[in-house]
């Protein structure tokens, strides 16, 4: 496995590729890479001939007061375990390779509707970062596919609005949600839990499966949401929103709309854990 740190070696690197005819699968990061990961990449090693996936915090995609200084940075690891899982190049940028204005000064990417709901609610400006970091980086890579993890539920609707709307020539693949044996799912936070906490957490895995038992017996949304809060609540936890909505807009859900996903928020102490589950 290659690393490459300047975004001109990776573009000379991949339109070498590119013109020998390989398909280019693109898997971005922000490190400190977990199982959830490695099936990312191990989906995107299927599909494509060559790998690449980013390690990169992005500062854009954080809030003042969110944890962007103390998230976890591990590249040694992240590079050993990219390179066992298959991946051919892995892109360390820093920030002026990505931002060249500065993170500050760069310009902003706003998917609008599924920007400002749920997560975007509660992390003002979050879905700005994550879509203007995923443009600068599809443009880099331009890859032929792109793998996302289904835990990051918005988010991948974010992606999908983001390419569509910007002709990115990109299909976009959803990865399954990997989970601890507690049904927690893997995430980069986990690791700021304490094993009271860790143990805690598992109710949200819980809930969503029965959000998704009396959402198939036919209970009313509302009702749902109600008693999901309460049984965070009850485990222990503090429920951003625990809520059912419509699949592929994450608009409010009536009867016969469609596809539904449940989706939670809940946090531990400082640390804040989402989840979902297509009904
Ligand atoms: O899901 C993540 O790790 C990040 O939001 C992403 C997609 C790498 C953008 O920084």
């Amino acid at each position: 496995m290659q690393t490459v740190i300047r975004a001109a070696e990776l573009r000379s690197l991949l339109a070498a590729a590119r013109g020998a005819g390989r398909r280019i699968g693109f898997v971005p990061t922000m490190g400190n890479l977990h199982a959830g990961h490695q099936s990312l990449i191990s989906l995107a090693r299927e599909r494509s001939d060559l790998v690449v996936a980013s390690v990169f915090v992005n500062p854009t995609q954080f809030g003042p007061s969110e944890d962007f200084s103390r998230y976890p940075r591990t590249p040694e690891a992240d590079a050993a375990a990219l390179a066992a899982q298959g991946c051919d190049v892995m892109f360390l940028p820093a920030v002026d390779e990505l931002y060249p204005h500065g993170a500050e000064n760069a310009v902003r990417i706003h998917v609008p509707g599924l920007s400002e709901t749920l997560e975007g609610a509660i992390r003002p400006g979050h879905f700005d970062g994550v879509a203007t970091v995923c443009a600068a980086l599809f443009n880099l890579v331009q890859p032929d596919l792109a793998v996302f993890g289904q835990k990051d539920y918005q988010q991948l609707l974010v992606i999908r609005r983001l390419v569509a709307d910007l002709s990115f020539p990109i299909e976009v693949l959803a990865a399954p949600i990997v989970r601890e044996p507690s049904g927690l799912a893997m995430s980069s936070r986990n690791q700021y839990l304490d094993p009271d906490q860790r143990e805690r957490a598992a109710a949200i895995f819980a809930t969503l499966g029965w959000m998704r038992d009396e959402a198939q017996a036919g209970r009313a949304a509302a009702d749902i949401e109600q008693g999901a809060l309460l049984r965070l609540e009850s485990a222990g936890l503090r429920p951003d929103y625990a809520v059912i909505r419509r699949a592929d807009d994450l608009a409010e859900a009536g009867a016969g709309d469609g596809p539904r996903v449940a989706l939670v928020a809940a946090r531990l102490g400082s640390t804040r854990l989402i989840d979902n589950q297509l009904l």
